[in-house]
């Protein structure tokens, strides 16, 4: 069944006909309540190590790949490993960003166990790190977690269904008090890592301009582009379907992918409705960005995974605290043509020049602060099993 859209699309004031399919056709941009249903928790999941990991399944990671695979088969030991088809060889080609995902999912999986009564010792890398290449990226185990009885329930494990990556502007009339600030900075205690930021009005427009020139960048290198692409889920069909991704229920989106206007096969053109909304996206959230905070540190594959165990206490910090923590990480992206934003990002964060060995001190998270008028909804994730080697 078919049925007939009038949409005015945001910017031009154009009115268009859309036709789309029925079956997709649910006028809601709420995601699919079955895409989003690991937000509710483990149920009535009686397994420890199970219900654990339903709190680790909704760990931030980038493009909400959900690299995470986990081994049960050793009773009182679960072993995370990484999915070699999850990753992302054009925007993170060394896998940082990666890692950094795994760190997170580490994080809320240890806290979970806590909450049980159930201590972890966590072993990184038992059997030799994975390589800079991800060509040579294999099944070896991230990490071996050890379980005994103890644990401490932490404070911030009340905030783990409440938090939300806010990709949208920020309120520009809404600043970001110093206190806020410090308060998200003190909850990072890894001696590993530094944490920096700043909500003062000056520092703010060089660090928005490289938000915007990075992202320009990005959207601008066919391949770093159509990876993104490649990644996108648009309408409740697709969503459903991989519960991964980018995932886009906006009815503008839905009606310039119903019209062929959003071609998946090649870069958006520059003018059309899908390039002016991407670069729009892009450029508002760099200007409505009300403050920064940034992690640094060595940068070896404990260190990759550590910074990633900090940045989700952090954000789940922010949730307590009603602030949003967006990380913007094109400049942070180490591909050619990124270098000069990848220099100034270290230059204007750290003060430093571009690390040259991994024990340079490398910018590992950089997000942008600020308030949301609105509630940010929680994004897909795959079902437990999809994770778990049994
Ligand atoms: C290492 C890392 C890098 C990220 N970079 C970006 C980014 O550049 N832009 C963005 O919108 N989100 C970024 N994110 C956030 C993810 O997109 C987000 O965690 C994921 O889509 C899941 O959504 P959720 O955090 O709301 O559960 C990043 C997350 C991590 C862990």
């Amino acid at each position: 069944m078919q049925r007939r859209n009038f949409i005015r699309l945001v910017g031009g004031g154009v009115v268009v006909a859309a036709t789309l399919p029925m079956t997709a056709c649910s006028l809601s941009s709420a995601f699919p309540a079955q895409a989003v249903e690991a937000w509710k928790g483990p149920q009535d999941e009686s397994d420890l190590r199970r219900r654990a990991l339903a709190y680790a399944i909704t760990a931030p990671n980038p493009h909400n790949l959900q690299p995470w695979l986990v081994d049960l088969r050793e009773s009182g030991v679960i072993t995370v490993l990484t999915d070699p088809q999850r990753v992302l060889p054009q925007t993170d080609p060394f896998g940082r960003q990666i890692l950094i995902g795994h760190g997170a999912f580490l994080e809320l999986l240890v806290m979970a166990l806590a909450a049980q009564g159930t201590a972890a010792e966590v072993a990184l890398w038992p059997q030799g790190e994975l390589g800079a290449d991800l060509k040579g990226w294999d099944r070896r185990p991230v990490a071996r977690l050890t379980l005994k009885p103890g644990g401490l329930k932490d404070p911030l494990f009340a905030q783990v269904f409440n938090r939300h990556t806010p990709k949208s502007d920020y309120d520009p009339s809404r600043t970001v008090s110093a206190d806020t600030l410090s308060a998200l900075m003190a909850s990072v205690n890894d001696k590993t890592l530094r944490v920096g930021g700043t909500v003062s009005a000056p520092d703010l427009p060089p660090l928005r301009e490289l938000c915007w020139k990075s992202a320009q960048v990005e959207v601008l290198t066919p391949r770093t582009i159509m990876e993104s692409i490649h990644l996108t889920r648009v309408g409740p069909a697709e969503i459903l379907k991989h519960r991964d991704g980018i995932s886009l229920n906006g009815l503008m989106v839905r009606a310039l992918d119903a019209l062929g206007q959003f071609d998946r096969n090649a870069p958006p053109t520059q003018g059309s409705q899908a390039y002016k909304a991407m670069m729009g996206r892009f450029e508002g959230h760099s200007n409505t960005s009300m403050g920064f905070v940034w992690l640094s540190g060595k940068n070896r594959r404990a260190d990759q995974i550590n910074a990633g165990r900090a940045y989700v206490r952090l954000q789940l910090k922010a949730t307590e605290l009603g602030v949003g923590v967006h990380p913007m990480s094109q400049a942070l992206q180490e591909f050619p043509e990124m270098a000069p934003h990848y220099a100034q990002a270290h230059q204007l964060t750290l003060k430093r020049p571009v690390p040259m060995t991994p024990d340079d001190e490398t910018l590992q998270m950089f997000c942008r602060l600020g308030y949301t008028g609105q509630a940010v909804p929680a994004t897909p994730r795959r079902p437990l099993a999809a994770f778990v080697r049994t």
